[in-house]
């Protein structure tokens, strides 16, 4: 197990919500980002992509937020899924993923909507204790056309997660549960995420309307 991971994933943790330098010094720095979280078998990239696929036809608008190297890309490509346009502050990251995506866009979601509406906008790994609160709520809905859906991977600690204690509720912690834009419409059972140090992390996947549709 790659001992980068394990800092980068602790100073995740330990960092306080939406904070966008941070994280790009964080993710601007882990230069072995897939090769460490495919080791760990990452599976919100994948579930989130699963997602789509079960409920959307591969002409689908989507925007993919916090796309990071392009995993979700990367993984809707074998089924024609190609309507898609990543998004990120990690300049470092957005380089790389280029080749996955119509079009990859330096965007942070904490301050400004995507610069169109799509469809479908998925978001992977982002929404999470360190990362991201609810506190783009608005601008995700924004980014939504009418009776579009918005996909994301949340961790979960129904079975335990080394990080975030027992007790700890994202929804509830990150605002999801006080904000208005958006309205859950489906939650999956948690799922192993990632294998880090011998313990097994879980997520879950959660779609999304907008609450004004
Ligand atoms: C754990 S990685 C997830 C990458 C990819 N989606 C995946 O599942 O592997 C988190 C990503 O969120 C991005 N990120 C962090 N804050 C952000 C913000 N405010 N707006 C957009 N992206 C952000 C980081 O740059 C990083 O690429």
């Amino acid at each position: 197990m790659s001992e980068l991971m394990s800092k980068k994933l602790k100073e995740c943790y330990e960092s306080d919500f939406d904070d966008t330098e941070l994280s790009k010094k964080i993710f601007g720095t882990w230069t072995t980002y897939e090769e460490d979280i495919n080791a760990g078998q990452w599976l919100a990239p994948v579930k989130v992509a699963a997602y789509v696929q079960h409920n959307f036809n591969p002409d689908v608008s989507i925007g993919d937020i916090a796309c990071g190297t392009g995993l979700v890309a990367k993984l809707l490509k074998p089924g024609f899924y190609t309507n898609i346009e990543g998004y990120d502050i990690t300049v470092e990251f957005l380089e790389q993923a280029k080749e996955h995506y119509k079009s990859t866009t330096y965007n942070d979601i904490t301050a400004e909507a995507l610069p169109k509406q799509y469809e479908v906008v998925t978001a992977s790994g982002v929404f999470a204790p360190g990362h991201l609160s609810a506190s783009p709520s608005k601008n995700i809905a924004d980014s939504l056309l009418p009776g579009g859906t918005f996909v994301m991977s949340n961790p979960s600690n129904a079975h335990g997660h080394a990080l975030i204690p027992s007790d700890y509720s994202y929804l509830e912690t990150g605002g999801w549960n006080a904000q208005n834009d958006l309205t859950m419409i489906y939650e999956s059972d948690p799922y192993p995420s990632l294998l880090h140090n011998g313990h097994q992390h879980y997520h879950r996947v959660r779609a999304w309307k907008r609450a004004k549709d």
